[in-house]
């Protein structure tokens, strides 16, 4: 979906100003998701710095963490909403992490085919409402051969009205991502966790092209 045909940009026109101080409530994972994404990666012992990207990166909070774990990497935050990222703008700005940030819809343009050696999305994918599926496809293509691909995101959950307002905030909360992710990556590390006595359930994923 092109950013003009996205309800998303209006929806964090507001979310952007209360963002960092609430998500940290219930987006669980996101830490552990980047240190065992950069943990697999300098495993890999690739020769030349690390070329990662993190898409939908929001205000950037896991691009500030990658750059930590990462030292030296060239790391790349793609964000369709500007309100989002102006705000990882200041936050790049506030500390030594040099990311570069492109504000765009996620697209086969967005990267050169086979051009990084890892992708992140947290709590991204389940708000490419349409098009997760074409992401999952492009972030292959974007992936160098034995790149890894490291997600975590909402799963599923037994309460209808959850899933009904969560659909309200743009979030589809249907189990969909994993089968999806295993059938294209193959699998080095996942997980199904809990969250608030079992509301809902998220996931992390870490596979490999
Ligand atoms: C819930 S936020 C997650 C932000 C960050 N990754 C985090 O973990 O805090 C989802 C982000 O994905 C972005 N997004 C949604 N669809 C997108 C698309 N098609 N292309 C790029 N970014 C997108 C939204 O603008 C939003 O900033």
């Amino acid at each position: 979906m092109t950013a003009d045909a996205s309800p998303l940009p209006g929806y964090y026109r507001f979310h952007a100003r209360i963002y960092d101080a609430t998500r940290w409530s219930f987006l669980f994972g996101r830490d552990r998701l980047v240190r065992l994404a950069a943990e697999t990666v300098a495993r890999d012992g690739l020769e030349r710095p690390v070329r990662a990207a993190e898409i939908g990166c929001g205000t950037g909070r896991n691009l500030l963490s990658l750059s930590r774990a990462l030292p030296g990497a060239s790391i790349t935050g793609v964000d369709l909403c500007r309100p989002m990222l102006e705000r990882a703008r200041r936050a790049v700005a506030r500390t030594a992490c040099q990311a570069q940030l492109h504000c765009a819809a996620y697209g086969p343009g967005t990267f050169a085919p086979g051009s990084l050696d890892l992708i992140v999305f947290s709590y991204a994918l389940t708000m490419f409402n349409p098009g997760w599926d074409a992401a999952l496809d492009t972030a292959r293509e974007h992936l160098a051969p034995g790149g890894r691909i490291a997600v975590v995101d909402f799963h599923d959950t037994p309460a209808g009205w959850f899933r009904t307002w969560m659909g309200v905030n743009h979030v589809r909360f249907d189990g969909h991502l994993a089968p999806e992710l295993q059938a294209r990556f193959a699998v080095c590390r996942q997980e199904l966790r809990p969250a608030y006595g079992g509301l809902w359930r998220y996931f992390l994923f870490l596979g490999r092209k």
